[in-house]
């Protein structure tokens, strides 16, 4: 299978373990990235089971309206029973990196409002210890330059994402060269940068289930 059969099917599994599990006219919270992409197509048949949704980017949005799906402001919104995103590496623990896709802010939001994440991911993406997939770390503007030299006390090898803005109107340091042994520890530790507005981390709010794409099929990780 190509590494897009493997999303697909993630996809379609994650548009089932939806169907199954938010109750019908709950709003789904919606990650970024062509794994969520094909997770947006495999929920569109489904949309009248559902409110609508909250999405993680602009991009999520627009893709969900093209649908017909209605997108709702975070902050009208109180109960998200399902979030569904896809990973830039994954662990064991369900820890993961994300950002690839420059949108880790707003995910890492709307994640901290679901109940239940779900992670879905190709086989590529599950490794033994996360840092081989450089680390985006979400900055202010004008705490480039400071963010990078606290970024190298940490051992690591920031790059400024050439030509990218967020949706936040931020930049994006890709931290190369870090061996991730402790996820939550250096969560925390980035965020307490000043000039950082997040890292792509998500350790202390993992996923709660990882639906992994394999040549045998769709794994369910707990
Ligand atoms: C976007 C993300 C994505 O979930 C991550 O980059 C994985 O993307 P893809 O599904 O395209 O491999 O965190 O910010």
């Amino acid at each position: 299978m190509t590494q897009d059969e493997l999303k697909q099917a993630v996809a379609q599994a994650a548009a089932d373990y939806v169907a199954k599990h938010a109750p019908a006219g709950s709003i789904i919270g919606v990650g970024t990235g062509s794994t969520a992409n094909f997770f947006i197509d495999a929920l569109a048949p489904l949309k009248t089971q559902y409110r609508g949704a909250v999405a993680s980017s602009e991009a999520t949005k627009k893709r969900l309206e093209g649908h017909g799906i209605t997108v709702f402001d975070l902050n009208e919104v109180e109960h998200i029973p399902v979030y569904v995103d896809g990973a830039d590496e994954i662990d064991a623990g369900l820890n993961m990196i994300k950002g690839g896709g420059g949108a880790l802010t707003r995910e890492k939001i709307v994640a901290a409002v679901a109940t239940t994440f779900v992670c879905i991911a190709d086989g590529s993406k599950l490794v033994d210890t996360m840092g081989k997939f450089p680390l985006p770390v979400e900055v202010i503007p004008m705490a480039r330059a400071h963010v990078a030299r606290e970024l190298v006390k940490l051992g690591g090898r920031p790059q400024e994402r050439a030509g990218f803005i967020t949706d936040n109107g931020n930049l994006i340091l890709d931290v190369h060269g870090l061996s991730i042994t402790d996820p939550k520890g250096l969560e925390a530790q980035i965020n307490q940068i000043t000039g950082v507005l997040t890292n792509g981390l998500f350790a202390v709010r993992p996923a709660n289930v990882l639906l992994l794409g394999t040549s045998e099929g769709v794994k369910t990780i707990l």
